[in-house]
């Protein structure tokens, strides 16, 4: 969702902004914006809709930008369409302009009430009658920070704001309730972003602000106060990210990047978290022995993949004996719970900062659910820093939009978990070793999987013309085959629905025609043989059967069905590795089709507003 970055500067921070904004690009937006403060004191500032190339032409176009202190913005719309005029930054009087990443729920009274007041409004955002406000208050005799704390203390919602005043260059006041916003120290340069990524070609160093924090920059200083002007102290962080890790290489794609890291990503997750035969415990913080022994039941909470991720985790801890709900975080905040006794939530996000899931914690916890634990890929998240327990999973940076290498170390730390559980339930150390052992092969395992990419290229061709795409499993892979269906709506925007396959009878199979290909997963389990059957149901209605089938099941390709085999793996790792062919399908489907695969249109990578 959007994205923000300020600095200030020595030197001029075009190039900073622009840079940083690039590094955004990856949160989803549809338009942008950047002001900078000139040398001369006046404010210059300029938007376009669209990609960041459109700002970039608005900028080679016009009589130039340059100066030392700025702000700028990639918004993602929800108050009002990506024209110009809802871009960030929102100016008012000429003299002040504000960045936001949230939603401010009053700012239909708050309007009424400006435009009253005799203020003008330029756009029809929610984020435009906070820098009218401010400009308010500051007519009225304010100061700057004044104004700021004035203002913010009448909003209502989740924000992060970057403001400048073209009569104090040098200076950018931040603040933050709920969205994330960091700020970055540097040598004789201080910036803001909502997360180190932007930054990590200027500096590793960094402080997170808290909810509530409004932070005073200037080239060398930071000042971090609460909304009453009470200092607050924040630790500063290096990150580890190094500027390379988000680069593409040879790849076209950071999704096609990402895929193929998945390797890599699930071994460095199993990292010094296994030992031959053990799931090493501690690994989940140092209070998790004591918060596991008492846990009798588990709550996963969760949204878009990372809810698929759960799916299959409540198979699994089910089997070892845990008794598991899973629920998507949004729903989960949209009733009251009879809530089980000595129950642990387990919050999954790649980013932490999935306002619904930090939302659905944080009602859980007044709800009376016991523990927490994160699942996460951020370390510096908001989920993380709020969550008793936490195991996070190293699948470096995710760039592109739809979930892939996130997904499955998600799996992998999810797997982790259900063996420790599983103990308590009775699993024995033998079992335990086996499962251990299964775990060491996946690196493996989901290397042979990826090469399946030339035979999946071709699958892909079938899909140039379709519209309209169905998904089969059953079991613990009929959530696989939610995220495959996800994979190929979110990139390729082919309508794809994925089905248990023992519901086909119960209303998909009236779509079912030579026109719907119908891609399915068969593992060789428990469930093969009722899903052969549904397979058969699908050719005597002309259906095209894509199917992705573990090779000791002997299914082979005839009229209306294509079989492709996939290594037969153990079944406690299979759902991992038949996730790998459906994201190869998804890509190979996008490139035919010739979307933007890393940024789909409408989707945001980090959805911080509810
Ligand atoms: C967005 C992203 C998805 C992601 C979901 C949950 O919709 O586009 O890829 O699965 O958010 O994100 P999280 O960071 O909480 O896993």
């Amino acid at each position: 969702m959007c994205g923000i970055i300020g600095a200030i500067s020595k030197a001029d921070v075009l190039p900073i902004l622009l840079d940083g904004l690039k590094r955004l690009e990856y949160r989803g937006y549809d338009s942008s914006g950047l002001a900078i403060i000139q040398e001369k004191g006046s404010l210059s500032r300029l938007r376009a809709p669209g990609k960041l190339i459109e700002l970039e032409r608005t900028i080679d176009a016009s009589e130039g930008i340059h100066g030392r202190t700025g702000i700028a913005h990639t918004r993602w719309a929800t108050h009002g369409p990506p024209t110009e005029n809802n871009a960030h930054p929102h100016v008012s009087g000429e003299r002040i302009a504000l960045v936001c990443n949230g939603i401010v729920e009053n700012h239909e009274e708050l309007r009424n009430w400006l435009v009253d007041e005799g203020m003008d409004f330029h756009s029809e955002t929610d984020t435009e009658v906070i820098v009218n406000l401010i400009r308010l208050h500051m007519d009225r005799g304010s100061d700057f920070m004044s104004a700021v704390r004035e203002s913010i203390g009448a909003l209502k919602g989740a924000y992060a704001l970057g403001i400048v005043n073209a009569d104090e260059p040098g200076r950018i006041i931040g603040a933050r309730r709920g969205s994330p916003l960091i700020v970055g120290v540097g040598k004789d340069e201080t910036y803001l972003a909502s997360d180190i990524s932007a930054l990590i070609a200027h500096t590793r160093d960094f402080i997170v602000l808290e909810n509530g924090d409004i932070v005073d920059i200037d080239q060398n200083r930071v000042t971090i106060t609460d909304l009453d002007g009470r200092p607050q102290d924040r630790d500063m962080r290096t990150s580890t990210l190094s500027p390379r890790s988000t680069e593409l290489g040879n790849h076209r794609h950071y999704m096609e990047k990402e895929i193929h890291e998945q390797g890599q990503a699930a071994s460095d997750t199993l990292e010094g978290r296994i030992t031959a035969r053990r799931v090493l415990e501690a690994c989940f913080g140092t209070e998790a022995k004591r918060i596991f022994d008492k846990t009798r039941a588990i709550q996963i909470l969760a949204c878009g993949t990372s809810y698929h991720a759960g799916l299959v985790a409540r198979y699994w801890l089910e089997d070892l004996g845990i008794p598991c709900q899973v629920e998507i975080a949004s729903e989960f905040l949209s009733r009251k719970h009879a809530v089980p006794r000595d129950c642990l939530v387990v919050a999954l996000s790649q980013s932490g900062e999935t306002i619904d899931t930090l939302s659905s914690v944080a009602y859980a916890k007044e709800c009376g659910y016991a523990h927490s634990l994160a699942i996460c890929n951020a370390p510096d998240s908001s989920l993380v820093r709020d969550s008793e327990l936490v195991l996070m999973t190293h699948a470096g940076p995710e760039i592109g939009v739809a979930s892939t290498k996130a997904f499955v170390t998600q799996l992998v730390a999810l797997r982790l978990f259900a063996i420790v559980m599983g103990r308590r339930a009775g699993l024995d150390m033998a079992e335990e070793s086996k499962l251990v052992r299964e775990l060491r092969e996946l690196p493996a395992r989901i290397e042979s999987a990826l090469e399946l990419e030339s035979a999946i290229q071709a699958i892909a061709e079938q899909f140039a013309n379709k519209q309209h795409a169905l998904f089969l499993g059953r079991g613990i892979h009929y959530p696989i085959a939610l995220e495959g269906a996800l994979k190929l709506k979110e990139i390729s925007y082919v309508h794809a629905e994925a089905y248990p396959a023992g519901e086909l009878k119960h209303g998909p199979l009236a779509l079912v025609d030579s026109e719907m290909p119908v891609v399915s997963v068969a593992p060789n389990d428990m469930q093969l043989g009722k899903l052969k059957g549904n397979i058969e149901e699908v050719r005597a209605r002309g259906g095209k059967l894509i199917v992705f089938a573990d090779s000791d099941t002997r299914l082979s390709s005839r009229e209306n069905l294509q079989v492709i085999n996939v290594a037969s793996v153990e079944s406690s790792i299979a759902p991992i590795i038949f996730t790998i062919p459906l994201q190869l399908l998804a890509y190979h489907v996008a490139l035919i089709k010739g979307t933007d695969i890393d940024k789909p249109r409408n989707l945001a990578k980090s959805v911080t507003v509810e």
